[in-house]
């Protein structure tokens, strides 16, 4: 199990360090994991001139999953396209063809208080966000920046073609099989022609699915359902734009984007796990920030990419137990609650997977 571990910028070296505290202490000697870190970001930046250095992306390649903390910061924002931190996570996507971004959003109980949304409208609340990833307005051609009539004028292009949609749609299709069996496809098929094709092509592949229960929503009913009742959904599909929004979104429904993991995956089972938040470079090196997202990535990553199903309960039923403890970091913390650090939580995190076992 070969594991591309990449830090990255801000809070991203301290919530990775605590999931691979995790990782280690569920490792058997059987089934050992191959740890390799390497540069991302605006470290890879810092270090070698490019976000994305040849030797990060052979290790990749070359690996089972990748472990990914954040990446940014307020000095990289005005570098040349490609050479920003971001521009680094958007070609691992393209690179390694991750088409596919799970974001399951799901409301711990011991967090319901955390909520800015009231009790009664987010108990029991279960949903999963799936994006597509690699098409879209993030990289559409043509794109940039020229001189107009009135001055400078910058354009971009929204893009979809079928086989883009249809393998989104398919999986979002077996992720509601797997689920409550209902899909609700995302679109603004009222305004843009890719819209409409997005929701011709989801029709055309629910053909395939006759037990699942398929409906639409344009992306601003969306938007205003997802806080309204957002329990109406069990699984979302969208593209690229539309999907990135709508998960910041979700995400405040359970409290704290700290709490969201995430997982990128493609054809076979190499994946991409990472945290949902930023890197934060206000909390960056003080131990304040909240390592679970990065936590329940691992989790994902031992699910999803090698099979670990009991490995990656054993994980999510400790994060549940810590939090029934009434342990918090500060950023689901209810007044009264005990705030533990960064490094803290991980080992409570621990503490409760060594007495499990
Ligand atoms: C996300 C992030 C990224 C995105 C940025 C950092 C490029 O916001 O993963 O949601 O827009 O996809
Ligand atoms: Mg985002």
């Amino acid at each position: 199990m070969k594991i591309a571990v990449l830090p990255g910028d801000g809070i991203g070296p301290e919530v990775v360090a605590e999931a691979l505290k995790v990782l280690r202490a569920i490792e058997s000697p059987q089934r050992p994991f191959a740890f390799t870190q390497a540069l991302v970001g605006g470290a890879a930046y810092e270090a070698t001139g490019h976000p994305l250095p040849p030797e990060t992306l052979a290790l990749v390649k070359a690996s089972d999953a990748i472990l990914f903390g954040a990446e940014g910061g307020f000095q990289y924002e005005t570098l040349p396209r490609g050479l920003r931190p971001g521009d680094a996570l958007l070609s691992l996507r393209t690179e390694l063809e991750l088409f596919a971004n799970f974001r399951p959003i799901r409301l711990f109980p011991e967090l319901i208080g955390a909520s800015t949304l009231r009790p009664d409208v987010i108990e029991g609340l279960d949903l999963l966000i799936l994006r597509e990833l690699t098409g879209d307005i993030y990289f559409g051609e043509p794109r940039g920046d020229r001189t107009g009539p009135h001055g400078r004028e910058s354009f971009n292009t929204m893009r979809y073609d079928e086989r883009e949609i249809a393998r989104i749609a398919r999986v979002g299709f077996e992720a509601a099989r797997s689920r409550r069996g209902k899909l609700c496809s995302v679109d603004k098929a009222n305004v843009l022609e890719t819209g409409e094709l997005w929701r011709q092509v989801v029709i055309e592949v629910s053909a395939e699915f006759p037990d699942v229960e398929l409906s639409h929503l344009y992306i601003d009913a969306a938007a205003m359902t997802l806080v309204r009742s957002p329990r109406d959904f069990d699984v979302i599909v969208t593209s690229n734009l539309f999907g990135d929004i709508l998960s910041d979104e979700a995400a405040m429904l359970t409290g704290s984007i700290g709490m969201l993991p995430s997982a990128s995956l493609g054809i076979g089972r190499k994946g991409l796990y990472e945290p949902v938040h930023g890197c934060a470079p206000d909390l960056a090196g003080r131990n304040i920030a909240n390592p679970l997202a990065t936590i329940l990535s691992a989790a994902m990553m031992l699910r999803f990419s090698f099979g670990l199903t009991a490995d990656a309960d054993r994980i999510e039923q400790a994060v549940r137990k810590v939090l029934a403890q009434g342990l918090r970091t500060a950023d689901i913390a209810e007044p009264g609650a005990r705030v533990l650090g960064t490094r803290e939580m991980g080992d409570a995190v621990i503490a409760q997977l060594t007495q499990a076992s």
